[in-house]
């Protein structure tokens, strides 16, 4: 097991990309405190791309003074021995400092899919912090490919937007999720869960999973969220939102019913949040 090769500062980073040499490079960004959803996309990267480069950031801009910033699980150590089993070539773990230096002031202000009404209506100041640090990640990396899981849709969306708008000329690839045998997505916040919280939590999944259902058998898709949100709100969740949407565009459905669609979630236990979504 060879354990990969880390760069903390710019000009560390650029000396190991500068290794690659004209190999395909596959970037994976994170904020750590992995699992095996993040060892999936790694996986996945493999498969793509001949030298595999994962990100370790805690992004503080996309936290709002009031989320979980400071209790966001870090694990680095553990991270570091799991990417070395998976065969990792780089890990590139900038600090604060390094990422947003004195007096940087730039902020990427997506719009799109990133104004969808769902994760921005709860979470505005989460896009642009993502939309930030992610073009700053692929300017840094210059990866060919970048992977990123399902669970968190909308910002595949997001991603695959900016990468296309901002001509960044690689290639987003979206990783369907990975879940616990009863369901539940996996998620580095599952950590907060407590017992009885964690044997409630896969219920969101059943849920969309039911409603999924319930529309492709052909009923009507108010009917069918209506009872989603009842059962996710009896099992004891706040729900901040379960919508269908577009599955291409994250937009309100038409009239004519006639598009894929993606059901998407979000719903608090206690002090947890939680996300997830399914196709129809
Ligand atoms: O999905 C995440 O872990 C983060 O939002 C990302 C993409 C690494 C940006 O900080």
């Amino acid at each position: 097991m060879r354990r990969p090769n880390l760069a903390r500062t710019l000009r560390a980073l650029d000396r190991a990309r500068a290794e690659f040499g004209s190999a395909k490079v596959a970037l994976v960004p994170t904020m750590g405190a992995l699992h095996a959803g993040h060892l999936a996309l790694v996986r996945r990267a493999r498969q793509r791309a001949e030298r595999v480069i994962v990100s370790i950031f805690v992004n503080p801009t996309q936290f709002a003074p009031h989320e979980d910033l400071a209790s966001y699980p870090r694990t680095f150590a553990e991270d570091l021995a799991a990417l070395a089993r998976e065969g990792v070539d780089l890990v590139w773990a900038p600090s604060a400092e390094v990422m947003y230096p004195d007096g940087f002031a730039t902020r990427i202000a997506p719009e799109g899919a990133a104004k969808a009404g769902l994760e921005d209506a709860f979470r505005p100041h989460f896009f642009g912090g993502v939309a930030t640090v992610v073009a700053k990640l692929f300017l840094q990396c210059r990866p060919d490919f970048a992977l990123f899981g399902e669970k968190d849709f909308q910002q595949l969306k997001v991603v695959t937007r900016l990468a296309r708008d901002l001509d960044l000329r690689l290639r987003i690839i979206g990783v369907p999720t990975v879940r616990e045998r009863d369901g539940l997505a996996l998620s580095s916040r599952n950590a907060y869960l407590g017992e009885a919280e964690r044997a409630v939590a896969p219920v969101l999944y059943g849920t969309l999973k039911q409603c999924a259902q319930s529309v492709a058998a052909g009923s009507s898709v108010a009917k069918a969220l209506a009872h989603g949100r009842k059962a996710i709100t009896a099992a004891g969740f706040v729900l901040d939102y379960l919508e269908a949407r577009n599955a291409e565009t994250l937009a309100p459905l038409n009239k004519h019913g006639d598009e894929p669609i993606r059901l998407l979630v979000a719903a608090r236990l206690g002090r947890t949040r939680l996300i997830d979504n399914v196709g129809v």
